[in-house]
This record gives C-alpha cells, sequence and structure tokens, in this order.
C-alpha cells in the first residue's frame, strides 16, 4: 500500500482544481501489477467537474481494463482527515469495482482507513435493477 500512496503522492499536483484548491488523487492497482493514477478536474461549470476516482476509473477502463482487472484502490487529499469518495463515486465505483475491493482513504500523513467497496454503498441502485 506504501507504493500506491507514493504514486497517489505524486499525482497530487495534476490536480486541476483551481476553483476549490482541493486537490484529490486516486491510484488502481490492476491485477497485471500497473497502476492507474488519476485526478479531480475541475470546470468554470462546476457540476462537470470529475473526481480522481473517476478519473482513474474511466482511464483504466479506456485502456482496455475491465471490473475483474482491478485489485486495489487508495485515495488521498492534502488534508489532515480522511475524506472518502462522493456519492457520484460511490455509484461508479459499484458498479466498476468488484465490491469486494478494498478501497484505502488515507490522510496527509499516510494514516489510513480500508473498507470494502460494497460497504460504501448500501441498498445500491445496479443494472440488477433495470
Ligand atoms: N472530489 C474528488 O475528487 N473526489 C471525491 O470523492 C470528493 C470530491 C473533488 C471534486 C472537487 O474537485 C473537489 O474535490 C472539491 O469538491
Amino acid at each position: 500500500m506504501k507504493d500506491l500512496y507514493k504514486l497517489a503522492k505524486e499525482a497530487l499536483p495534476n490536480s486541476y482544481s483551481k476553483y476549490s484548491n482541493f486537490k484529490v488523487a486516486a491510484v488502481l492497482r490492476m491485477k497485471d501489477g500497473s497502476t492507474i493514477s488519476g485526478v479531480n478536474v475541475e470546470n468554470a461549470s462546476f457540476g462537470l467537474t470529475n473526481c480522481a476516482e473517476r478519473s482513474a476509473l474511466y482511464a483504466a477502463y479506456s485502456k482496455g481494463y475491465k471490473k475483474d482487472d482491478i485489485v486495489e484502490i487508495l485515495i488521498t487529499t492534502e488534508q489532515d482527515e480522511f475524506v472518502s469518495p462522493c456519492g457520484a463515486c460511490r455509484q461508479v465505483l459499484r458498479e466498476l469495482v468488484n465490491e469486494d475491493v478494498n478501497i484505502h482513504i488515507t490522510n496527509n500523513k499516510g494514516d489510513s482507513k480500508t473498507v470494502k467497496n460494497i460497504d460504501l454503498l448500501p441498498f445500491a441502485f445496479t443494472e440488477k435493477n433495470l
């Protein structure tokens, strides 16, 4: 997990967060050993902002990776406290990441809390409801 934290710290300066100044980075560990980082990308039309988690996941899928390829995810910010994924990201995580995947939420010191993807969004709306 240390290596994922280092990669997340390295990605943080790439955050395009000129409106909130709130930098977020997420790193996915893939089954093949590779890692994919994402940062939040904001927009003057605020609603178009893409969170770090979704940036990383969409980058992975854009490269051809699928659900079973993602084995672990780490998220970090510059904050002292633990910042957990927003509701929109929880919905996307549920769809694109397996339920038992560990999500490590870290603060600026590298302390971490780990939760299972399934526990981030109870009673979720999924493709099974369609
Ligand atoms: N943000 C993320 O990147 N991930 C989250 O799960 C929470 C929020 C970003 C969106 C926005 O650019 C900034 O943090 C402040 O909300």
